[in-house]
C-alpha cells in the first residue's frame, strides 16, 4: 500500500473505532439512566458481585440504588463501592479512589481466602466493614450460631455415664477430631498429633486420621456435618476438638458451636477472646490455658474419670432452664438479633447494605472513617505448642509477602497509579526479598 493510502486507511479505522466507542458509551450511559427511577437516589456499587443487584432499596429514611453494574463507576451519583473480601483482587480494582466515594468491606471468612486483608494498609483503604469482629460496623461474630434455643436444647444430649460406658465397652476414645482441611495457618494438626500421644483421640477426617468413618457418613462432607445422625454421633464423645483454621480475634465458627449444641465439650483453639461468647464460664476448654499438650491431657483424664467435674462444663444443658446461659453479653447479642431479622447470612448482607445507605443519606460523618486492624485482627501465625514463629508453617511467608502487597497497594491507590499486575507482583517480591515491609 502506498504511504498516503496507509495513512488514510489508519485514520478511517481510528475514526470508526472512536465512533463505536462513543456510541457504546452513550448506550451504557442511557442504560444506567434508564434503570433508575429517581435521579436523586445515591448509587452503591458491588464491585465484586454480591448482595442486591439493580434494586432500589429503602433503609429507614434512606433510599439507595444497589447494583453490580460497573458502568456506574464514573457516575456522579456513585457514593459507595462495596467489596466481598474473598473476591477482592489487586488486579481488578476501580480506576481511582475518590474521597467522595466510600469503600466497604464485607468478609466473614478467615485470611485463608485472601491474606492481603490481614494487613493494616489494606484495611485502611476501606471506610466501613462487616467482618467477624465485634468492632466492625455490622458484626458477624455470631453468624454460625443459629439461636439460643439450640444451645440449651437437649435434642442430642448423651449423659456422661453413657459416654463412659461407650469408652469402656465400645472402645470409644474420650476425644473426637474430624478435620479434612489439613494445611492451615493455625497449624492445628501439629497440636492434635502431640495431644494424641497422651490421650486417645478418634480422628475420622483426612487430617491425622486414625479411625474409619461409618459408611452412613460418607458423601458430601460439608452436608454431613449438619446431618442429625452425624450430630448424634458427635454427641457420644466427651470432648470434641474445635480448632479454627486461623487465629483471629472473634473469628469463631461452627467448630465451636456444633459441640456446644450437641453437648460434647469443645477443646478450643481460635479467637483468643472466645470465652466472651461462651454460655457460661465453664463451657469449653481453651488449649491456651495449658502450658503444653501433656498438661491438657492430664486435665482431660481427670474430667474423664470424674463425671461431676465433667458435667460442670455442660451447665448450658443441665442447669435449671432459665439459668442455662449466664453470659449476659451472649444473651444480649442473641436477643438483639432475634428481634431484628431472621438469622441468615443474607440478612447480614442486607443489614450492611442498609448501614452503608443510611451513612450516605444522613451524611453526618463528623470524622473520616477508616477500617483498621481492630476490625480484622489476625496476627502472624504462631506455633500452637511453643507460641513461637515456626519456619515450617508456609502461611507465615504468605502473611509476610502480602504485607509487601498491602504496602504497595496503598502506595498505588493513594497516588492514583493504575496497576499493572505483572509489574506489581515483581515489585512486591523485590520488596519482600529486600526486607522492605
Ligand atoms: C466468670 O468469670 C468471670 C471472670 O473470670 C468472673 O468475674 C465471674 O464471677 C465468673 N462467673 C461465675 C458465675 O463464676
Ligand atoms: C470430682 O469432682 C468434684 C467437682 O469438681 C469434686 O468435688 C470431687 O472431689 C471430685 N471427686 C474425685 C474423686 O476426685
Ligand atoms: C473514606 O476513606 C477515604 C480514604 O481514606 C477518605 O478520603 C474519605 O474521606 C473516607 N470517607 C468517609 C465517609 O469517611
Ligand atoms: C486519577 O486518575 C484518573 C485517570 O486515571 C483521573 O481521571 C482522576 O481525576 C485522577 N484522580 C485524582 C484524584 O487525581
Amino acid at each position: 500500500m502506498p504511504r498516503k493510502l496507509r495513512i488514510m486507511f489508519a485514520t478511517a479505522t481510528t475514526l470508526g473505532l472512536c465512533i463505536i466507542i462513543f456510541q457504546l458509551r452513550l448506550m451504557l450511559y442511557d442504560r444506567t439512566r434508564l434503570s433508575l427511577s429517581d435521579d436523586d437516589i445515591p448509587v452503591v456499587l458491588w464491585w465484586t458481585p454480591f448482595g442486591n443487584n439493580n434494586q432500589v432499596k429503602t433503609c429507614g429514611n434512606a433510599k439507595c440504588y444497589f447494583t453490580h453494574d460497573r458502568a456506574f463507576e464514573n457516575n456522579v451519583r456513585l457514593k459507595s463501592i462495596l467489596f466481598y473480601g474473598s473476591d477482592f483482587r489487586v488486579h481488578d480494582l476501580p480506576n481511582w479512589r475518590s474521597n467522595a466515594v466510600s469503600w466497604g468491606l464485607l468478609h466473614e471468612e478467615s485470611p485463608r481466602n485472601n491474606p492481603i486483608l490481614v494487613h493494616e494498609k489494606t484495611l485502611n483503604l476501606f471506610n466501613y466493614s462487616s467482618t467477624f469482629s465485634r468492632f466492625s460496623d455490622v458484626s458477624l461474630t455470631l453468624l454460625d450460631l443459629l439461636s439460643l434455643e439450640e444451645l440449651i436444647a437437649k435434642s442430642y444430649y448423651v449423659p456422661a455415664k453413657e459416654k463412659s460406658t461407650l469408652i469402656r465397652a465400645k472402645n470409644y476414645a474420650p476425644v473426637l477430631y474430624i478435620q479434612s482441611d489439613c494445611d492451615t495457618a493455625s497449624d492445628r494438626d501439629r497440636y492434635v498429633s502431640e495431644l494424641m500421644k497422651y490421650i486417645r483421640i478418634d480422628s475420622y477426617g483426612t487430617c491425622v486420621n486414625n479411625a474409619r468413618l461409618d459408611d452412613r457418613f460418607k458423601g458430601n462432607y460439608l452436608d454431613i456435618l449438619n446431618n442429625r445422625e452425624f450430630l448424634s454421633f458427635v454427641a457420644k464423645y466427651k470432648f470434641t476438638i474445635a480448632f479454627e483454621n486461623a487465629i483471629c480475634d472473634d473469628y469463631i465458627t461452627e467448630k465451636l458451636w456444633r459441640p456446644l449444641i450437641v453437648g460434647s465439650v469443645p477443646i478450643y483453639y481460635g479467637s483468643p477472646s472466645f470465652k466472651d461468647w461462651l454460655p457460661n464460664n465453664k463451657s469449653a476448654i481453651s488449649i491456651l490455658d495449658f502450658t503444653d499438650p501433656t498438661k491438657l491431657a492430664d486435665f482431660l483424664h481427670k474430667l474423664v474419670r470424674n463425671d461431676s467435674a465433667y458435667e460442670e462444663y455442660l451447665s448450658h444443658k443441665l442447669s435449671e432452664r432459665k439459668y442455662r446461659v449466664t453470659n449476659n453479653a451472649l444473651l444480649r447479642a442473641l436477643e438483639r438479633r432475634s428481634t431484628a431479622i431472621p438469622h441468615e447470612f443474607g440478612n447480614y448482607v442486607e443489614e450492611f447494605e442498609c448501614f452503608i445507605c443510611e451513612r450516605i443519606q444522613n451524611n453526618r460523618e463528623l470524622k473520616i472513617r477508616t477500617v483498621t486492624r481492630k476490625q480484622y485482627d489476625c496476627p502472624l501465625p504462631r506455633d500452637p505448642i511453643t507460641g513461637g514463629i515456626s519456619k515450617r508453617n508456609w502461611w507465615i511467608e504468605q502473611w509476610n509477602i502480602e504485607k509487601c502487597g498491602a504496602k504497595l497497594l496503598a502506595h498505588y491507590i493513594t497516588n492514583n497509579i493504575s496497576i499493572n499486575i505483572k509489574y506489581f507482583n515483581e515489585q512486591k517480591m523485590n520488596m519482600y526479598d529486600n526486607n522492605e515491609c
